[in-house]
């Protein structure tokens, strides 16, 4: 059996809980974090869907307790992350799922739309990591930040603008707090999903190359909480400032549509 390190350990899930027509990060790192063996604090602004992944946890024997606040907020933040760190008893992993993008073209994005993506995207990351960080220094056993940016960060974001640049802060900002907080045992990374849309839990195993956005497969709401699992986990102990990228492949893609063809051609010329 392999020990991923995260029995007894202390979690937070910052948006833990479900919607159903979305993709499902939240439940699905927080599921994963408690079969794991950590108890998760499933912070949510909506109520029902804080206890709702609690009561899915303790279905399956693991250990949870609901905290409603919004997280784009600071001073909830706050309130929320010293309610979690007291009944947890302390803080050894951070999960931040909270994020949407606002549709529009460039030329019709608001000053408001534009600080609303920013806010919800990359400033409440920024707050939750600092506030739990400083709980973590506090307790002095290190830890582990983790969140949600998108493959949006690595590439153009056509008609969601401001959602790309806050996703590429995220993956900057994972850079910036692992140098910084590496002195405490702190380690910050992000996963990068590509499009889960609604989960795709229903594409075949087994079946690749089938749409021609993804080289191998599309990936799943399971894919990216198992990049999520690991990054959090003892398994990966010495990675930090690090993003995941979890998309089947969708962004190595070759722009040039070559196929075998050509190759004769091109073997002769270089
Ligand atoms: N689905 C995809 O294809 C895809 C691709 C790339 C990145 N992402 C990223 O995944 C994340 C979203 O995942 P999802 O669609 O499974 O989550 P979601 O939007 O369904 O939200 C998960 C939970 O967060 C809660 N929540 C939302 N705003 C909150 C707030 N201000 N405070 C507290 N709780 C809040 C919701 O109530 C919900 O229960 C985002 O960061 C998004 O950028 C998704």
């Amino acid at each position: 059996m392999i020990d991923l390190g995260l029995a007894g350990k202390r979690a937070i899930v910052s948006g833990a809980g479900f919607i159903p027509e979305r993709a499902g990060h939240g439940r699905q790192s927080s599921l994963k974090l408690a079969e794991a063996g950590a108890t998760v604090a499933c912070i949510d602004i909506d109520e029902g869907r804080a206890k709702g992944i609690v009561a899915e946890i303790e279905s399956i024997g693991g250990k949870a307790f609901p905290v409603v606040a919004d997280m784009t907020d600071r001073d909830q933040v706050q309130r929320a992350v010293d309610e979690a760190a007291g009944l947890l008893g302390g803080i050894d992993v951070c999960v931040d799922i909270i994020g949407k993008a606002t549709w529009s073209l460039v030329e019709d994005v608001t000053p408001e739309e534009w600080q609303q993506d920013l806010q919800q995207n990359i400033t409440q990351v920024f707050n939750l990591w600092q506030i739990v960080g400083r709980h973590m220094i506090e307790q002095g056993t290190g830890g582990s930040l983790v969140a949600l940016a998108s493959v949006d960060g690595f590439v153009g974001s056509r008609y969601h603008a401001a959602y790309g640049v806050a996703k590429a802060g995220v993956i900057s900002l994972a850079k910036t707090f692992a140098e910084e907080l590496g002195r405490y045992g702190i380690r910050a990374n992000a996963v990068a999903p590509g499009n889960v849309g609604t989960g795709n839990e229903d594409q075949p195993e087994g079946e690749y190359a089938v749409d021609p956005k993804n080289p191998l497969a599309a990936p799943r709401g399971s894919d990216i909480a198992n990049a999520v699992l690991f990054l959090s986990s003892a398994l990966a102990a010495r990675i930090t400032g690090q993003t995941l990228v979890v998309d089947g492949g969708a962004i190595i893609r070759s722009l040039w549509g070559m196929t075998p063809e050509v190759i004769p051609q091109f073997r002769s010329l270089y």
